[in-house]
């Protein structure tokens, strides 16, 4: 990377290791097949095809990488999950959704280097014996999927694309696919029925696992951009290698996307584990804004559970049992997980004393409401009761018993859905109850009802009433 100048005012953080986003920003750089080739691209590919797909699949597993998508589930192990003696067509969908708040990673990948996708996919493609694959992209991304067909047409044009792509005897297309504009979307089956044309209802699992009954009931796969990306870094450095990336188990590199109260918000693709997340805010995000303390942190995305500024925590490190508070948490899987909470989609959404949690949760609550897709009752009446009720509180019209109310509704959505929007949109619910009771209690009564809000805050809270 020290050779590499980025335009002006773009320059990494030290504390940043850019393999994803290595172009991201790069001065001189753009999206085109000829930029991409004359810095190495494609080799990967080249070599990946000369390769059984086994193999490509064993460096995957060899690598740790886990999902960056939400789940973080094993990359390589999700791919073995194809039946074996499958018969069916296989398909390769990448999740180009984007559509978790505080999220903003994948679309600088699409705009800025669409072709370290393709090449991703077409090895991916390679390793699970899919023949067609499509990036789903959502509706909000125009320019995106622009950039993409373009992409595409380039890497067709020079058989990188089509029939017996670089010469050897595989065969792969690429087709982008435009959503319509809705966060569920992004739900891997949800995201199928779209693709099938239907309206995106999320299918139950099991059996409905996409690896076993996925695109037209076929097997297939479904991966983030980020995750996606990272096979060609894994195929160039080793699997081995790159699992010494970051730490054991949470290995790699990752995109945190940083928002909220806080000075430099921005993308930072760092070591998973190696910065905590008081290196992110106070080192890499320069701080909070003067005179401001830290309230609270929503660390993956607005479906993570909150994290109270005060709180601590017994996780294991190595053998021993050690407390921790929030600023000292390393920001990998396991041990956000460890701590009550996600690393998610990467999104971090910081809060300082100024914001009212009464207002983020009514905020959140919209969001979620407005995005239920209907099909389950305890989602589609739970979510919207819930709006109503965080309205009343941040309006000061609401009781103390409503607090108790909310987290009932919240109870009552959880693990009784299709899908994990249902936990996506409870769980803010229930950890800012558990975490901010009497934030919330005190602002049922009017006299309290929005009294420590930001100006943005207010202006938020009076759009939605
Ligand atoms: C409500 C909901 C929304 C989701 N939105 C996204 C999304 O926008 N992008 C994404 O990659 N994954 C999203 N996911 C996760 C996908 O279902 C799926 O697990 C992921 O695309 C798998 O890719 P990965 O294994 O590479 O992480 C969402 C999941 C849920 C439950
Ligand atoms: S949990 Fe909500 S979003 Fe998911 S299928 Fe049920 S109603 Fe739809």
């Amino acid at each position: 990377m020290a050779d590499i100048k980025y335009r002006k005012g773009k320059t990494p953080h030290k504390r940043e290791y850019r393999l994803i986003f290595r172009n991201i920003d790069r001065e001189g750089w753009d999206p085109s097949l000829a930029t991409y080739e004359a810095d190495g691209g494609y080799q990967m590919a080249k070599k990946g095809l000369a390769m059984q797909p086994g193999e490509i699949t064993d460096e995957v597993k060899a690598s740790g990488l886990r999902g960056r998508g939400g789940a973080g589930f094993p990359t390589g192990v999700k791919w073995t999950f194809i039946p074996p003696h499958n018969t069916k067509p296989v398909y390769l969908i990448c999740n180009c959704d984007e559509s978790e708040p505080g999220t903003f990673k994948d679309r600088y990948i699409v705009h800025q280097d669409p072709h370290q996708l393709i090449e991703g996919m077409i090895l991916s493609s390679y390793a699970v014996g899919a023949h067609v694959a499509y990036i789903y992209i959502r509706e909000e991304f125009p320019e995106g999927a622009r950039i993409l067909e373009t992409a595409i047409a380039e890497a067709r044009e020079k058989s990188y694309l089509g029939k017996g792509i670089f010469g050897s005897d595989f065969d792969l297309e690429i087709y982008v696919h435009r959503g319509a504009g809705a966060y569920i979307c992004g739900e891997e089956t949800g995201l199928i029925e779209s693709l099938e044309g239907k309206r995106p209802y999320p299918r139950i699992k099991p059996p409905y696992f996409p690896a076993a009954l996925g695109l037209y009931m076929s097997p297939t796969i479904v991966n983030n951009v980020e995750s996606l990306c990272h096979v060609k870094h894994i195929l160039e450095m080793g699997g081995e290698a790159y699992a010494r990336l970051g730490t054991p188990r949470n290995t790699g590199t990752r995109i945190l996307c940083v928002s909220g109260d806080i000075k430099k918000p921005g993308y930072f693709e760092v070591e998973v584990g190696k910065v905590t997340l008081g290196e992110l805010i106070y080192d890499i995000c320069g701080g909070l804004k003067e005179g401001r303390k830290l309230k609270a942190v929503i660390p993956g995305g607005s479906s993570a559970k909150v994290l109270r500024a005060d709180e601590r925590f017994i996780i294991n490190q190595g053998d021993e049992k050690v407390e921790i508070g929030v600023e000292d948490i390393p920001m990998d899987f396991d041990t956000l997980m460890a701590c009550g909470s996600m690393a998610g989609s990467g999104g971090v959404i910081i809060m300082d004393d100024s914001r009212s949690m009464s207002w983020v949760l009514n905020n959140i609550n919209h969001f979620y409401a407005h995005e239920s897709c209907g099909q389950c009752t305890p989602c589609r009446e739970g979510t919207l009761w819930m709006q109503k009720i965080t309205d009343r509180i941040t309006n000061g019209s609401a009781s103390p018993e409503d607090v108790e109310t909310l987290k009932s509704v919240a109870d009552n959505i959880e693990g009784k859905t299709i899908c994990a929007f249902g936990e996506a949109a409870s769980w803010p619910v229930q950890s800012f109850i558990a975490k901010f009771h009497d934030e919330l209690v005190a602002d049922t009564d009017e006299a309290n009802a929005d009294s420590v809000v930001t100006p943005e805050g207010m202006l938020a809270t009076a759009d939605l009433k």
